[in-house]
C-alpha cells in the first residue's frame, strides 16, 4: 500500500517558517515511528499570485483534491493589499475550502497549564480550558449571492448575503454533535435568531437534528453577541460551540486569545468522507501570516505543529501519535521554553522558531 499523502501549502509571511518545523516533525515520524508520508509542496496565496497571477493555480487545486490531507501555513501580506479582490491571497484559501467542500471547521481553544498566567483573563477563568468551536466554513455571508459593490443613484452600495440552506446547517450540526459525544457531550449553538431569518432557521434545524438524532447530547442556544460575552466571562461553561461562518471567524479569534496566544491554536477543516472513509481535510493554524515578524525566526510554530497533530488524529487514524506530539509540546512549555509571543511582561530570552521545533523533537525523542 502506498504511503498516505500530504500536500504542504506553506503560503506567505511566517507560513514557510512555521511549516519548516512541521516538516522536521514529519521527518521524525518517518525516522522514529516508521510513519512515512508522501509529501509534496506547492504555492498558495500571495506567493502563488507572484508566480502564476492567481492565488491558487488550477493544478494546485487538483492536487489538493487528491491528497489525504492538506497542511496550510498562512496567506496574505501588505504587499498584496491593493490587488484586485478576485486575486487577493485570501481568495486562494477560500477556493480551497469551497471546492474541497470543507464545511466543518474545528477550532479547539485549549489552555496549556504552563501558559495559564499568560492569558489576559484571570488564571482561574482559563486554567484547564478545553473547548472546540465548530465553524461552518463553506457558506453563509462569505459566499452568499448577491454580492458586490454596485452603484445606486449617486452612491456606491456594498452587498453581501447571509444564506444558509437546511442541509448546510444540518451537516455542520451533526459534526458538532458527533464531536460532543467524544468529549463532554454538550453543544451550544450560536446565531442571532433575534434579528436574522437565517438565525431562526439555524436554531430550528439544529434543534430538529438534536431531537431526532442526538437527544443524548445536551443542547443550548445563545445569541452570538451574548456568546461572545460569555466566552470572556466564563469560557469553561462551554464544551462544543457550533456557529456560522462569520460568527465563527470572530468567536474563534476571541477564544484563541483566551489561551494566551494566537500562536498556539490549530484548526482542522473537514469535509465529506473520501473512498477510504476519512474526511477530506485541510489543517492550518488559526493565526495569520504575521508579516511584521516574517523572515526573522521569531514566529511560534506550535499552532502549525498542533495542526499536524490534528491531521494525525483525523486523517491518519493515529490518535496515540497525536497525543504523543501534544504531550511533547506541553512538556516543552512546562520546561519554560518560549517563543517571543509567549513572553510575559517580565520578559526573558525567547527561542527562535527553529529552536522551538528542535526542543519539541527532543521531547518526542524522550517520549520513546
Ligand atoms: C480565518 C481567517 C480567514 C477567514 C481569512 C484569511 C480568509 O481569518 O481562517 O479565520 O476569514 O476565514
Ligand atoms: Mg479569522
Amino acid at each position: 500500500m502506498s504511503n498516505p499523502s500530504i500536500l504542504i501549502l506553506a503560503g506567505d509571511g511566517i507560513g514557510p517558517e512555521v511549516m519548516g518545523e512541521v516538516k522536521k516533525i514529519i521527518g521524525w515520524y518517518g525516522d522514529k515511528r516508521g510513519l512515512h508520508f508522501d509529501v509534496s509542496e506547492d504555492l498558495v496565496g500571495g506567493c502563488a499570485y507572484d508566480k502564476h497571477g492567481t492565488p491558487l493555480h488550477d493544478d494546485t487545486m487538483a492536487k489538493a483534491q487528491e491528497v489525504d490531507a492538506v497542511l496550510l501555513g498562512a496567506v496574505g501580506g501588505p504587499k498584496y493589499d491593493n490587488l484586485d479582490f478576485s486575486v487577493k491571497p485570501e481568495r486562494g484559501l477560500l477556493r480551497l475550502r469551497k471546492e474541497m467542500d470543507l464545511f466543518s471547521n474545528l477550532r479547539p481553544a485549549q489552555c496549556f497549564d504552563a501558559l495559564a498566567d499568560f492569558s489576559s483573563l484571570k488564571k482561574e477563568v482559563v486554567a484547564g480550558l478545553d473547548i472546540v468551536i465548530v465553524r461552518e466554513l463553506t457558506s453563509g455571508i462569505y459566499f452568499g449571492e448577491p454580492r458586490g459593490i454596485i452603484t445606486e443613484g449617486n452612491e456606491r452600495v456594498g452587498i453581501n448575503t447571509q444564506r444558509y440552506t437546511e442541509s448546510e446547517i444540518a451537516r455542520v450540526a451533526r459534526s458538532a454533535f458527533e464531536l460532543a459525544r467524544k468529549r463532554n457531550n454538550k453543544v451550544c449553538s450560536m446565531e442571532k435568531a433575534n434579528v436574522m431569518e437565517s438565525g431562526i432557521l439555524w436554531r430550528q434545524v439544529v434543534t430538529e437534528i438534536h431531537d431526532k438524532e442526538y437527544p443524548d447530547v445536551e443542547l443550548s442556544h445563545m445569541y452570538a453577541d451574548a456568546g461572545a460575552m460569555q466566552l470572556c466571562r466564563w469560557p469553561k461553561q462551554f464544551d462544543v460551540i457550533v456557529t456560522d461562518n462569520l460568527f465563527g471567524d470572530l468567536l474563534s479569534d476571541a477564544a484563541a486569545m483566551l489561551t494566551g496566544s494566537l500562536g498556539m491554536l490549530p484548526s482542522a477543516s473537514l469535509g465529506a468522507p473520501m473512498a477510504n472513509g476519512r474526511p477530506k481535510a485541510l489543517y492550518e493554524p488559526v493565526h495569520g501570516s504575521a508579516p511584521d515578524i516574517a523572515g526573522q525566526g521569531k514566529a511560534n510554530p506550535i499552532a502549525c505543529i498542533l495542526s499536524f497533530a490534528m491531521a494525525l488524529r483525523y486523517s491518519f487514524d493515529k490518535g496515540d501519535e497525536a497525543t504523543r506530539l501534544e504531550q511533547a509540546i506541553e512538556k516543552v512549555l512546562a520546561d519554560g521554553v518560549r517563543t517571543a509571543d509567549l513572553l510575559g511582561p517580565e520578559g526573558g530570552k525567547p527561542v527562535s522558531t527553529s529552536e522551538m521545533g528542535d526542543k519539541i523533537i527532543e521531547a518526542l525523542d524522550a517520549s520513546l
